[in-house]
């Protein structure tokens, strides 16, 4: 199992080129198989999880390839509905060929999730949606079923703001007959970049970028050539980890107003911030100061960057507060941080952060994506080497980490 050595101490220095964006890429994928055709989709990040996404494709009888950051996928051939327990337990987001499937062929046979690394994440808003829209769906044998679907348009509030049922019920809603009103949809650019390609294929989105989408089902879509928008989180952990160990970076290919709220703490962290249009620098004090975070839906501050703020929260000067109110288990990391040095105390879903001066390297165990993220940038920080075992986590959701810190002078290493 793939390692990583860092040998810490080092700042952050020079430009990186941030990918596409793993959260924005896999809704669209999914999406493909809505219109029946060749699709090209543009700045797609090589990672395990878009390489599971085709995987799921393939299952499904679409054909894919890939050249260098584009795919091609022909959806023609899509004539299969059953999305097997194999993959979907590898990848939650492969639940979002349901919608597709039940539009598309009027049928789908997809294994239900389960529970994830750090708890329970249900699916119960994506189902009512479906239902609402007359989807009669049964769960048999671990799988949600559903056979001779005619999905209609319905209104439906969320009472949760959920970004995979708000993507699972656009995608419902543009093939459905009549119209939809989805009601607290999720307002992350992921979605809204949906709605982009949703719309350039053909469908009738009103309300892109409020909580309140009404979507006028039509016949049928187009196949669509289209660019998955900058990873803000890559590009936040970037920032946090250049904060974090005093560097100075430049990061490229990235929209400053998708990654606002963590850009906000890290200012206010003692670090100063140029946005540009597709660029945003970040030059970093000695030692970052405590700051205060809570995990809000789009705009507030990700869950996603959570575990990247306590990383930073561990060696700045002062008693940092984090609060995650989306996950409120998310906090693997907070073991594995302590074996580097870092003093945190756990209460419920709130970490208390007490900065250390330095951390010091041990050999530690990723748990999932971005808490591998945050031990990572710990490494970077702390003196000495560290280990990083299981990081076939960080390949889910980075691409090629170890090539772009070592290209802004880290000193890192994969083990195979
Ligand atoms: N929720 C429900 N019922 C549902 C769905 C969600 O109660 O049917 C709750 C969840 O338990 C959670 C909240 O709603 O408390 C928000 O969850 P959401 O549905 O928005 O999460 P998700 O769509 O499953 C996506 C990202 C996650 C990210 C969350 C929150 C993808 C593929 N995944 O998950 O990304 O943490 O939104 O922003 O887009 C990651 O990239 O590391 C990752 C986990």
């Amino acid at each position: 199992m793939d390692k990583l050595r860092i040998t810490g101490g080092r700042p952050l220095e020079g430009t990186v080129r941030i990918s596409g964006a793993k959260n924005a890429a896999l809704p669209v994928m999914a999406a493909t198989l809505l219109a029946s055709g060749v699709h090209r989709l543009r700045n797609v990040p090589k990672l395990r999880d878009t390489q599971t996404f085709i995987r799921v494709l393939e299952t499904l009888g679409a054909q894919v390839s890939r050249e260098g950051d584009a795919l091609t996928i022909d959806t023609r051939g899509v004539n299969t509905f059953e999305a097997p327990y194999e993959l979907v337990k590898t990848m939650r987001a492969s639940i979002y060929v349901l919608a597709p499937l039940l539009a598309r062929l009027g049928a789908a046979r997809v294994s239900l999730p389960g529970g994830c690394a750090w708890g329970p994440r249900p699916v119960n808003l994506h189902l009512a949606g479906l239902q609402a829209m007359g989807a009669k769906l049964e769960i048999e044998h671990g799988y949600i079923v559903g056979r001779d679907i005619r999905l209609r348009g319905a209104t439906f509030g969320f009472d949760v703001v959920s970004v995979g049922a708000t993507v699972q019920l656009m995608m419902a809603a543009v093939l459905a007959e009549g119209a939809t009103v989805l009601e607290n949809v999720a307002l992350e650019p992921d979605v809204t970049a949906l709605g982009d390609v949703l719309i350039a294929c053909g469908a009738r989105i009103e309300g892109l970028g409020t909580r309140r989408l009404v979507i006028q089902g039509v016949n049928a879509l187009r196949p669509v050539d289209a660019a998955i928008i900058p990873d803000r989180i890559e590009a936040a952990t970037f920032a946090a980890a250049t904060a974090m160990t005093a560097g100075k970076v430049r990061l490229e290919g990235v929209t400053a107003d998708h990654f606002e709220a963590p850009l906000r703490k890290l200012e206010e962290a003692g670090c100063t911030i140029l946005r540009e249009s597709d660029a945003v620098s970040v030059s970093a004090p000695r030692r970052p100061k405590a700051v205060d975070v809570v995990t809000q839906p789009f705009p507030g501050v990700p869950t996603d960057m959570q575990a990247q703020m306590i990383a930073v929260s561990a060696v700045a000067a002062g008693t940092s507060v984090i609060e995650d109110t989306i996950y409120v288990d998310r906090f693997t990391h907070v073991p594995e941080l302590a074996r580097l040095g870092a003093d945190i105390e756990l209460k419920g879903n709130v970490a208390v952060v007490k900065g250390v001066e330095r951390l010091s390297g041990a050999p530690v165990m990723a748990t999932d994506l971005r808490a591998s993220a945050s031990l990572v940038m710990a490494a970077l920080a702390a003196e000495g080497e560290t280990v990083i075992d299981r990081i076939y986590h960080l390949d889910r959701g980075y691409e090629a980490l170890e090539v772009k810190l070592a290209g802004l002078g880290a000193r890192v290493e994969r083990l195979a």
